[in-house]
Protein backbone atom coordinates (compact mmCIF):
# COMPACT_ATOMS: atom_id res chain seq x y z
CA UNK A 1 0.00 0.00 0.00
CA UNK A 2 1.55 3.22 -0.64
CA UNK A 3 2.26 5.36 1.77
CA UNK A 4 0.24 8.35 2.71
CA UNK A 5 0.32 11.75 1.25
CA UNK A 6 1.67 13.89 3.95
CA UNK A 7 -0.12 17.41 4.33
CA UNK A 8 1.62 20.41 2.98
CA UNK A 9 3.67 21.98 5.53
CA UNK A 10 1.68 25.65 6.66
CA UNK A 11 2.52 28.32 8.30
CA UNK A 12 2.81 28.25 12.27
CA UNK A 13 -0.53 29.62 13.77
CA UNK A 14 1.42 30.52 16.80
CA UNK A 15 3.40 33.63 15.37
CA UNK A 16 -0.08 35.49 13.99
CA UNK A 17 -1.75 34.38 17.80
CA UNK A 18 1.11 36.12 19.94
CA UNK A 19 0.09 39.39 17.74
CA UNK A 20 -2.96 42.04 19.09
CA UNK A 21 -5.58 42.00 16.74
CA UNK A 22 -5.09 44.28 13.73
CA UNK A 23 -6.03 47.32 15.69
CA UNK A 24 -7.22 49.15 12.34
CA UNK A 25 -9.98 46.42 11.72
CA UNK A 26 -11.62 47.27 14.56
CA UNK A 27 -12.19 50.83 13.13
CA UNK A 28 -14.14 49.29 10.05
CA UNK A 29 -18.06 49.83 10.74
CA UNK A 30 -17.53 53.20 11.90
CA UNK A 31 -15.20 54.09 8.71
CA UNK A 32 -18.25 52.52 6.37
CA UNK A 33 -20.75 55.48 8.97
CA UNK A 34 -18.61 57.88 8.03
CA UNK A 35 -18.11 57.15 4.36
CA UNK A 36 -22.59 57.46 4.23
CA UNK A 37 -21.81 61.06 5.20
CA UNK A 38 -23.59 62.92 2.20
CA UNK A 39 -20.13 64.98 1.60
CA UNK A 40 -17.85 62.59 2.24
CA UNK A 41 -15.83 60.84 4.64
CA UNK A 42 -13.07 63.15 6.10
CA UNK A 43 -10.38 60.61 7.47
CA UNK A 44 -7.98 61.99 10.28
CA UNK A 45 -7.51 58.34 11.44
CA UNK A 46 -4.27 57.35 10.09
CA UNK A 47 -1.54 60.01 9.56
CA UNK A 48 -0.64 59.17 5.82
CA UNK A 49 0.73 62.02 3.71
CA UNK A 50 -1.83 63.42 1.46
CA UNK A 51 0.08 66.29 -0.60
CA UNK A 52 2.18 65.66 -3.20
CA UNK A 53 5.88 64.52 -3.30
CA UNK A 54 8.19 67.21 -3.84
CA UNK A 55 9.11 67.80 -7.15
CA UNK A 56 12.84 67.34 -6.68
CA UNK A 57 12.37 64.18 -4.78
CA UNK A 58 10.28 63.31 -8.30
CA UNK A 59 12.80 64.20 -10.37
CA UNK A 60 15.53 62.46 -8.32
CA UNK A 61 13.28 58.89 -8.03
CA UNK A 62 13.24 59.05 -11.81
CA UNK A 63 16.22 59.82 -13.20
CA UNK A 64 17.36 56.94 -11.42
CA UNK A 65 15.04 54.62 -12.72
CA UNK A 66 17.55 53.01 -14.71
CA UNK A 67 18.83 50.86 -12.16
CA UNK A 68 19.41 47.70 -12.84
CA UNK A 69 21.62 45.92 -10.65
CA UNK A 70 21.16 45.25 -7.40
CA UNK A 71 21.36 48.28 -4.54
CA UNK A 72 23.51 47.82 -1.30
CA UNK A 73 22.39 47.26 2.23
CA UNK A 74 24.62 49.82 3.41
CA UNK A 75 23.06 52.73 0.82
CA UNK A 76 25.35 54.52 -1.58
CA UNK A 77 28.03 56.74 -0.13
CA UNK A 78 25.34 59.69 -1.41
CA UNK A 79 22.98 58.48 0.74
CA UNK A 80 25.45 58.26 4.02
CA UNK A 81 26.92 61.04 3.43
CA UNK A 82 23.37 62.95 2.67
CA UNK A 83 22.10 61.18 6.74
CA UNK A 84 25.65 62.10 7.90
CA UNK A 85 25.26 66.38 6.61
CA UNK A 86 21.68 66.21 7.87
CA UNK A 87 22.48 64.59 11.19
CA UNK A 88 24.95 67.03 11.76
CA UNK A 89 22.99 70.30 10.13
CA UNK A 90 19.28 69.28 11.67
CA UNK A 91 20.26 66.96 14.81
CA UNK A 92 23.43 68.82 15.73
CA UNK A 93 25.01 65.69 15.56
CA UNK A 94 28.97 65.68 15.63
CA UNK A 95 31.32 63.25 14.32
CA UNK A 96 29.18 61.10 12.83
CA UNK A 97 31.01 58.94 9.88
CA UNK A 98 29.82 56.19 7.74
CA UNK A 99 30.18 53.72 10.08
CA UNK A 100 27.14 55.39 12.35
CA UNK A 101 24.93 55.15 9.54
CA UNK A 102 22.39 52.42 8.16
CA UNK A 103 19.59 53.01 5.83
CA UNK A 104 16.39 50.94 6.16
CA UNK A 105 13.62 49.91 4.29
CA UNK A 106 11.17 52.04 6.02
CA UNK A 107 10.99 52.76 9.56
CA UNK A 108 7.66 50.67 10.81
CA UNK A 109 10.10 47.72 9.40
CA UNK A 110 12.93 48.23 11.44
CA UNK A 111 10.47 48.76 14.59
CA UNK A 112 9.40 45.40 13.74
CA UNK A 113 11.91 43.43 12.78
CA UNK A 114 14.60 45.02 15.51
CA UNK A 115 14.00 42.60 18.31
CA UNK A 116 14.20 39.82 15.89
CA UNK A 117 17.32 40.95 14.32
CA UNK A 118 19.24 42.00 17.97
CA UNK A 119 18.47 37.90 18.28
CA UNK A 120 16.07 38.94 21.45
CA UNK A 121 13.98 35.99 22.57
CA UNK A 122 11.89 34.38 25.51
CA UNK A 123 13.48 35.75 28.62
CA UNK A 124 14.36 39.02 26.62
CA UNK A 125 12.27 42.13 27.45
CA UNK A 126 11.61 45.13 25.30
CA UNK A 127 10.19 48.73 26.85
CA UNK A 128 8.21 51.29 25.09
CA UNK A 129 6.34 54.18 25.96
CA UNK A 130 2.92 53.28 27.77
CA UNK A 131 0.74 55.00 24.88
CA UNK A 132 2.68 54.30 21.76
CA UNK A 133 3.18 53.42 18.46
CA UNK A 134 1.79 49.68 18.21
CA UNK A 135 4.45 48.19 16.37
CA UNK A 136 7.31 48.44 19.29
CA UNK A 137 4.82 46.04 20.94
CA UNK A 138 4.95 44.11 17.90
CA UNK A 139 8.21 43.66 17.53
CA UNK A 140 8.79 42.36 21.18
CA UNK A 141 6.00 39.82 19.96
CA UNK A 142 6.87 39.16 17.16
CA UNK A 143 10.28 36.85 18.68
CA UNK A 144 9.03 35.69 21.90
CA UNK A 145 10.32 38.60 24.03
CA UNK A 146 8.26 40.38 26.61
CA UNK A 147 6.45 43.53 26.30
CA UNK A 148 7.05 46.17 29.10
CA UNK A 149 5.14 49.72 28.69
CA UNK A 150 6.60 52.22 30.74
CA UNK A 151 5.65 55.32 32.43
CA UNK A 152 9.15 56.48 33.51
CA UNK A 153 12.28 54.91 32.20
CA UNK A 154 14.05 55.31 35.48
CA UNK A 155 11.58 53.64 37.42
CA UNK A 156 11.65 50.34 34.88
CA UNK A 157 12.96 47.35 36.36
CA UNK A 158 16.32 46.74 33.89
CA UNK A 159 16.51 42.62 34.93
CA UNK A 160 16.49 40.89 31.66
CA UNK A 161 15.95 44.77 29.21
CA UNK A 162 17.92 44.62 26.43
CA UNK A 163 16.10 47.09 24.40
CA UNK A 164 14.85 50.62 25.80
CA UNK A 165 12.46 52.81 23.11
CA UNK A 166 12.18 56.16 23.44
CA UNK A 167 9.94 58.07 20.95
CA UNK A 168 9.81 61.62 21.06
CA UNK A 169 7.84 63.38 19.91
CA UNK A 170 5.11 61.03 20.52
CA UNK A 171 3.20 59.41 18.57
CA UNK A 172 0.44 59.47 19.54
CA UNK A 173 0.41 62.18 22.09
CA UNK A 174 3.00 64.86 20.25
CA UNK A 175 4.34 65.57 23.87
CA UNK A 176 8.16 66.38 23.79
CA UNK A 177 10.80 65.15 25.60
CA UNK A 178 13.27 67.94 26.90
CA UNK A 179 16.89 67.58 27.05
CA UNK A 180 17.10 66.74 30.65
CA UNK A 181 14.52 64.20 30.05
CA UNK A 182 15.97 62.53 27.65
CA UNK A 183 19.64 62.68 29.02
CA UNK A 184 18.46 61.02 32.03
CA UNK A 185 17.04 58.20 30.25
CA UNK A 186 19.99 57.83 27.70
CA UNK A 187 22.35 57.91 31.16
CA UNK A 188 20.17 55.31 33.70
CA UNK A 189 19.75 52.62 29.86
CA UNK A 190 23.80 53.04 29.94
CA UNK A 191 24.23 52.69 33.56
CA UNK A 192 22.17 49.02 33.24
CA UNK A 193 23.03 48.41 29.81
CA UNK A 194 20.28 48.66 28.07
CA UNK A 195 20.09 49.36 24.62
CA UNK A 196 18.08 52.65 23.53
CA UNK A 197 16.69 52.99 20.33
CA UNK A 198 14.97 56.41 20.02
CA UNK A 199 12.33 56.68 17.19
CA UNK A 200 12.61 60.48 16.71
CA UNK A 201 10.31 60.34 13.32
CA UNK A 202 8.30 63.23 13.67
CA UNK A 203 11.39 65.26 15.11
CA UNK A 204 11.13 68.10 12.35
CA UNK A 205 7.26 68.80 13.14
CA UNK A 206 7.38 70.40 16.42
CA UNK A 207 4.83 73.41 16.57
CA UNK A 208 4.97 74.65 20.49
CA UNK A 209 8.32 72.70 21.19
CA UNK A 210 11.59 72.56 19.16
CA UNK A 211 12.32 68.68 19.82
CA UNK A 212 15.73 67.65 20.41
CA UNK A 213 17.20 64.71 19.20
CA UNK A 214 19.11 61.86 21.53
CA UNK A 215 22.27 62.50 19.47
CA UNK A 216 22.47 65.91 20.43
CA UNK A 217 25.92 66.23 23.01
CA UNK A 218 23.55 67.67 25.25
CA UNK A 219 21.41 64.47 25.31
CA UNK A 220 24.29 61.60 24.59
CA UNK A 221 27.66 63.58 25.60
CA UNK A 222 28.91 63.15 22.29
CA UNK A 223 29.54 59.53 22.51
CA UNK A 224 26.98 56.82 20.59
CA UNK A 225 27.78 53.98 22.80
CA UNK A 226 24.41 52.43 23.56
CA UNK A 227 22.19 54.75 21.69
CA UNK A 228 20.81 54.64 17.79
CA UNK A 229 18.06 56.79 16.79
CA UNK A 230 15.59 56.12 13.82
CA UNK A 231 14.43 58.74 11.04
CA UNK A 232 11.99 58.28 8.40
CA UNK A 233 11.20 60.29 5.38
CA UNK A 234 7.48 59.07 5.27
CA UNK A 235 6.53 61.92 7.46
CA UNK A 236 8.98 65.11 6.59
CA UNK A 237 9.01 65.06 3.01
CA UNK A 238 5.29 62.80 1.89
CA UNK A 239 7.53 60.02 0.95
CA UNK A 240 5.77 57.57 3.11
CA UNK A 241 5.32 55.36 0.05
CA UNK A 242 8.72 55.40 -1.04
CA UNK A 243 9.46 53.58 2.04
CA UNK A 244 12.78 55.40 3.00
CA UNK A 245 14.33 55.31 6.63
CA UNK A 246 17.53 55.25 8.68
CA UNK A 247 18.90 54.52 11.75
CA UNK A 248 22.35 56.79 12.92
CA UNK A 249 24.24 56.14 15.97
CA UNK A 250 26.09 53.50 17.78
CA UNK A 251 28.54 51.61 15.11
CA UNK A 252 28.97 48.41 16.92
CA UNK A 253 25.08 48.03 16.83
CA UNK A 254 24.84 49.35 13.22
CA UNK A 255 27.48 46.93 12.01
CA UNK A 256 26.29 44.15 13.19
CA UNK A 257 22.77 44.91 11.91
CA UNK A 258 24.29 45.59 8.33
CA UNK A 259 26.09 42.20 8.24
CA UNK A 260 22.82 40.15 9.09
CA UNK A 261 20.48 42.56 7.03
CA UNK A 262 23.07 42.02 3.84
CA UNK A 263 22.02 38.21 4.58
CA UNK A 264 18.79 39.03 4.70
CA UNK A 265 18.37 41.12 1.90
CA UNK A 266 16.86 43.95 3.19
CA UNK A 267 17.76 46.62 0.66
CA UNK A 268 16.71 50.15 -0.16
CA UNK A 269 15.62 50.31 -4.04
CA UNK A 270 18.53 52.40 -5.82
CA UNK A 271 15.82 55.40 -7.11
CA UNK A 272 14.09 55.22 -3.55
CA UNK A 273 18.11 55.92 -1.87
CA UNK A 274 18.64 58.49 -4.93
CA UNK A 275 15.61 60.15 -4.03
CA UNK A 276 16.29 60.13 -0.13
CA UNK A 277 19.66 62.07 -1.13
CA UNK A 278 17.70 64.99 -2.56
CA UNK A 279 14.96 64.64 0.11
CA UNK A 280 17.82 64.90 2.98
CA UNK A 281 19.85 68.03 0.87
CA UNK A 282 16.45 70.25 0.77
CA UNK A 283 14.89 71.99 3.92
CA UNK A 284 12.38 74.40 1.55
CA UNK A 285 9.90 71.60 0.72
CA UNK A 286 10.19 70.88 4.62
CA UNK A 287 9.08 74.22 5.62
CA UNK A 288 6.44 74.90 3.27
CA UNK A 289 5.16 71.59 4.46
CA UNK A 290 5.22 72.19 7.83
CA UNK A 291 3.24 75.47 7.12
CA UNK A 292 0.60 73.64 5.67
CA UNK A 293 0.59 71.34 8.78
CA UNK A 294 0.05 74.56 11.06
CA UNK A 295 -2.66 76.02 9.29
CA UNK A 296 -4.74 72.54 9.26
CA UNK A 297 -3.88 72.13 12.65
CA UNK A 298 -4.77 75.57 13.99
CA UNK A 299 -8.05 75.23 12.01
CA UNK A 300 -8.97 71.52 13.54
CA UNK A 301 -7.55 72.66 17.42
CA UNK A 302 -9.72 75.35 17.39
CA UNK A 303 -12.81 73.43 15.93
CA UNK A 304 -12.29 70.72 18.63
CA UNK A 305 -12.03 73.05 21.37
CA UNK A 306 -15.15 74.90 20.47
CA UNK A 307 -16.75 71.65 20.41
CA UNK A 308 -15.69 70.64 23.59
CA UNK A 309 -12.74 68.80 23.21
CA UNK A 310 -9.91 69.41 25.36
CA UNK A 311 -6.42 69.10 23.66
CA UNK A 312 -3.47 67.82 26.01
CA UNK A 313 0.55 67.86 24.98
CA UNK A 314 0.31 67.90 20.75
CA UNK A 315 3.03 70.01 21.36
CA UNK A 316 4.57 68.48 17.89
CA UNK A 317 3.80 65.22 15.67
CA UNK A 318 1.01 65.34 13.00
CA UNK A 319 -1.67 64.67 15.79
CA UNK A 320 -3.81 66.67 18.36
CA UNK A 321 -4.55 64.03 20.75
CA UNK A 322 -8.04 65.46 22.03
CA UNK A 323 -10.55 63.91 24.85
CA UNK A 324 -13.86 64.94 25.64
CA UNK A 325 -13.54 63.07 29.11
CA UNK A 326 -15.37 60.06 27.68
CA UNK A 327 -14.72 56.63 26.29
CA UNK A 328 -12.63 57.18 23.06
CA UNK A 329 -15.25 54.67 21.28
CA UNK A 330 -18.10 56.56 22.10
CA UNK A 331 -16.33 60.15 20.71
CA UNK A 332 -15.56 57.73 17.41
CA UNK A 333 -19.17 56.80 17.03
CA UNK A 334 -20.32 60.57 17.46
CA UNK A 335 -17.79 61.84 15.26
CA UNK A 336 -18.21 59.09 12.25
CA UNK A 337 -21.82 60.06 12.25
CA UNK A 338 -20.75 63.70 11.43
CA UNK A 339 -18.81 61.84 8.42
CA UNK A 340 -15.24 62.78 11.02
CA UNK A 341 -13.25 59.12 11.04
CA UNK A 342 -10.74 59.79 14.12
CA UNK A 343 -8.36 57.02 16.07
CA UNK A 344 -9.36 55.57 19.39
CA UNK A 345 -6.60 56.41 21.87
CA UNK A 346 -6.97 52.92 23.03
CA UNK A 347 -5.34 51.55 20.39
CA UNK A 348 -2.37 52.86 21.98
CA UNK A 349 -2.64 51.79 25.43
CA UNK A 350 -5.18 51.44 28.22
CA UNK A 351 -4.31 54.85 29.13
CA UNK A 352 -5.82 56.27 26.03
CA UNK A 353 -9.20 54.75 26.34
CA UNK A 354 -10.74 58.08 26.95
CA UNK A 355 -9.04 60.19 24.15
CA UNK A 356 -9.00 60.03 20.69
CA UNK A 357 -5.93 60.78 18.01
CA UNK A 358 -7.17 63.10 15.10
CA UNK A 359 -4.72 63.39 12.40
CA UNK A 360 -4.43 66.72 10.55
CA UNK A 361 -2.71 64.54 7.27
CA UNK A 362 -5.72 65.43 5.19
CA UNK A 363 -6.36 68.49 2.14
CA UNK A 364 -6.55 71.65 3.14
CA UNK A 365 -10.44 71.10 1.72
CA UNK A 366 -11.58 68.42 4.41
CA UNK A 367 -10.16 69.89 6.97
CA UNK A 368 -12.07 73.19 6.05
CA UNK A 369 -14.81 70.36 5.76
CA UNK A 370 -14.11 68.81 8.81
CA UNK A 371 -14.40 72.44 10.51
CA UNK A 372 -17.32 73.47 9.18
CA UNK A 373 -19.12 70.10 10.34
CA UNK A 374 -17.81 70.76 14.05
CA UNK A 375 -19.00 74.03 14.55
CA UNK A 376 -22.35 73.52 12.60
C1 LIG B 1 6.20 56.66 16.02
C2 LIG B 1 6.26 56.10 14.64
N1 LIG B 1 7.32 55.38 14.28
C3 LIG B 1 7.42 54.86 13.05
C4 LIG B 1 6.43 55.05 12.11
C5 LIG B 1 6.58 54.41 10.77
O1 LIG B 1 6.92 55.30 9.75
P1 LIG B 1 7.51 54.77 8.39
O2 LIG B 1 7.45 53.28 8.39
O3 LIG B 1 6.66 55.33 7.32
O4 LIG B 1 8.93 55.24 8.32
C6 LIG B 1 5.30 55.78 12.43
C7 LIG B 1 4.23 55.95 11.45
O5 LIG B 1 3.15 56.44 11.69
C8 LIG B 1 5.21 56.32 13.74
O6 LIG B 1 4.15 57.04 14.11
Amino acid sequence: MPAPTPAPASPDPAVSARLPVFPWDRLEPFKATAAAHPDGIVDLSVGTPVDPVPELVRQALTDAADSPGYPTVWGTPALRDAIVDWCGRRLGARGLTHSHVLPVVGSKELVAWLPTQLGLGAGDRVAYPRLAYPTYEVGARLTGAEPVPYESVVELDPRGLRLLWLNSPSNPTGRVQGKEALREAVAWAREHGVLVFSDECYLELGWEADPVSVLHPEVCGGSYEGIVAVHSLSKRSNLAGYRAAFAVGDSAVLGELLQIRKHGGMMSPAPVQAAAVAALGDDTHVARQRERYAARRAALRGALEANGFRIEHSEASLYLWATRDEPCWDTVRELSERGILVAPGEFYGAAGERFVRIAFTATDERVRDAVRRLTA
